[in-house]
This record gives structure tokens, sequence and C-alpha cells, in this order.
């Protein structure tokens, strides 16, 4: 059985599935801070946090754990900066919590999911995974850190880790039964269907003077169930002991955030207004993977290469949540 903490939440949800699908049993631990009852899809549901170390070590003795995929954690940028706090302890302190109990149960192979804001500023693009670490904001410090650890932990106690640095996420289940559910939404993609779908009067574009093709920030959008599926062959891979430290996850190209508007516009048919404002704190102009590693060595192949397939998939799960 495979323990997926946050299994609950967005790309928790998306691997749950794909792990089902490859015939794991999977217990799901969450305490449902940000993820939702409706996107727990196995029937093994432990609703704690990891901060709760009685009901996690009695979780590792009452299931047959084999491995742990590590979702859970804050992952707001911004709230990181004003509340480091609150982000070093979740992220940090409770993966210890976690690894802890894994040592006292013989639980001895981890899947844990990173960043790419690991990276910090990129001084070459696209990024590999030796590039240099240095985050430039708590929650990629936090990200940052559980990877040391980790490799830490695999020195001392033989512990088997990799590392999934996600470019940007995006799209949701092609078959429409789980997707994105962000309460605020902070992220491109959902914020731009959402002034599609009239929910918001504008979409605003943070920065339109960067050094790239027309001004705006430009990332590498991957499609969360290739994400999901690349982190089955990850726990595959350590589980067998072949994995490396760590893998990007992203398709290797970079769209502008112009580009992504474009994209949403010719998918849903609607008007999207626009206004162009100033940079957000904190923001790379440009954020693409060198993701060759994880082709190569997972024998990972994404199916969603493009944005309009991925943008489709995020209408169609909004246009079910909306009614539309
Ligand atoms: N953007 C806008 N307007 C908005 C929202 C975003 O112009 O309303 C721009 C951003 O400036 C950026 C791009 O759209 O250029 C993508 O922004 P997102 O907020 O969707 O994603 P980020 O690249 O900022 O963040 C993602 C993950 C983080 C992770 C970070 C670095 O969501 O968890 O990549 O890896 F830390």
């Amino acid at each position: 059985m495979i323990l997926v903490t946050g299994g609950a939440g967005y790309i928790g949800s998306h691997t749950v599935k794909q792990l089902l699908t490859r015939g794991h049993e999977v217990v799901i631990y969450d305490n449902l801070s940000t993820g939702h009852r409706e996107l727990v899809l196995s029937e093994q549901f432990v609703h704690a946090d990891l901060a709760d170390t009685e009901t996690l070590r009695h979780t590792f003795s009452r299931y047959p754990i084999r491995s742990v995929v590590h979702f859970a954690a804050h992952t707001a940028v911004g709230e990181s900066v004003e509340r480091p706090g609150k982000y070093y302890r979740n992220n940090v302190v409770s993966t210890l919590n976690l690894l802890e109990a894994m040592r006292e149960h013989g639980v001895g192979s981890i899947v844990f999911s990173s960043s790419a804001a690991v990276y910090g500023t990129p001084t070459q693009i696209p990024i590999p995974e030796d590039h240099p670490k240095h985050p430039v904001n708590p929650y990629g410090r936090t990200k940052w850190m559980v990877e040391q650890i980790l490799a830490d932990y695999g020195v001392a106690h033989g512990l088997r880790h990799v590392s999934l640095r996600y470019f940007n996420a995006a799209g949701s289940d092609p078959e429409g039964e789980i997707g994105e559910l962000h309460d605020p939404e902070c992220h491109l993609i959902p914020i731009v269907l959402e002034a599609a779908a009239g929910l918001r009067p504008h979409v605003e574009i943070y920065g339109t003077d960067y050094p790239t093709r027309d001004g705006t920030g430009v990332r590498d959008y991957i499609h969360v169930e290739d994400l999901a599926r690349a982190h089955v062959s990850a726990l595959e891979a350590v589980e067998d002991g072949y994995a490396a430290d760590a893998y990007n996850l992203g398709i290797g190209r970079g769209y502008t955030v112009r580009q992504v508007i474009d994209t949403c516009r010719s998918v849903t048919q609607r008007e999207i207004p626009v206004v162009e404002g100033p940079r957000r704190a904190g923001d790379p102009a440009e954020l693409v993977a060198d993701a060759a590693r994880a082709r190569r060595e997972l024998a990972w192949q994404p199916r969603f290469e493009e944005l309009e397939p991925i943008v489709e998939t995020a209408w169609a799960w909004m246009c079910r949540q909306l009614s539309l």
C-alpha cells in the first residue's frame, strides 16, 4: 500500500488516480486545509495533520505501507514571504515527523513533491537539475531544505528518495472526475478562465517589461495528468533503487502570459479583458525546464506537449463546476 500525503489536493488527487489505475492500493493522509473531500479517490482516508504524530504513527501501524508519496505542504509563494513560520513548520517540521514515522516502521522509499522554486532566479534556460539552488522565497527554501534532509536520511538510514521539481502544473483530469480547486485562486490559467467565465472583470498581467518575446513572464506548463504519471514512474524507480535524487518535470517549452491568454480566448471563444499591471515581487522572467532526464531515465513521455489541449481540459472542468 502507498501512503499519499496531501492526496486530496490538486496534484495529489491526480496522482492517486494514476496509482489506482496502475493497480496500487492507496491510503490518503490529508488535513483538508486546502484539499477537498470530493477529490479523495481512495477508500482509505485519514483526515489528519502531519503535526499529529500519534495519528501518523497509528496510520503506519494500521496499514501495510510500503512507500510514501509526499505532497502535503503549503504552496503559496506570496504567503510564504508574509508568514514564513507557517511554511517552515508545516513544510519542513511536519516532513521530519513523516520521515521519523517511516523510519520507526521500516518504510524505506519516498517520492517528494518539490518545485522549480528551488532554483530561484535562473542563470541558465532551460534549467537542468544541477543548476545552482538559490531559492528566493521561504516556500522555495522549504522545498530545498527537505531535498537536503532526504539526502541526509539516505546516507544515515538508507532512505530511498526522489524529488520531483514541478514547473507550472496546469489542466485537469481529461475524464472530468477531478480538477483544480484553489481558493483563492492565484494561478494564471484558472484566473484567465475565470475571467472568460465572467467571474472576474479582467486578468491583470503582472509585468510587461520583462526581457522576453512580448515583455511578459514565460513559464513551462505541464499537464497535471502527465505530472501524475511521472510520480508513478518515479515511485517504481525509487522502489527498484534506480531513481536519481531529483527530476525536473516540465515540457521544456515556454509560453508567455500573453500567449496563455490568447490560447484561453481561442479555447473558450469568449472575450477576456486584460489590464497591464506592474511585476509581482519575486517572479522570475522565465522558467523553462530541461526535462530530458525524466524522459530518459523514467521512460516518461508527456501526452500533452502543447498548451491548447491543456487549457481545454481546464476549461472543461471549470464549465462542469460552474454548470456553464
Ligand atoms: N500571472 C499574471 N497574472 C496573474 C497570475 C499570474 O500575469 O493574475 C503571471 C505570473 O507573473 C507568471 C505567470 O503568470 O509570470 C504564472 O504565474 P502562476 O502564479 O500561475 O505560477 P508561478 O510561475 O508564479 O508559480 C509556480 C507555482 C509555484 C512555484 C513557482 C516556481 O505555482 O508553486 O511556479 O516554481 F513556486
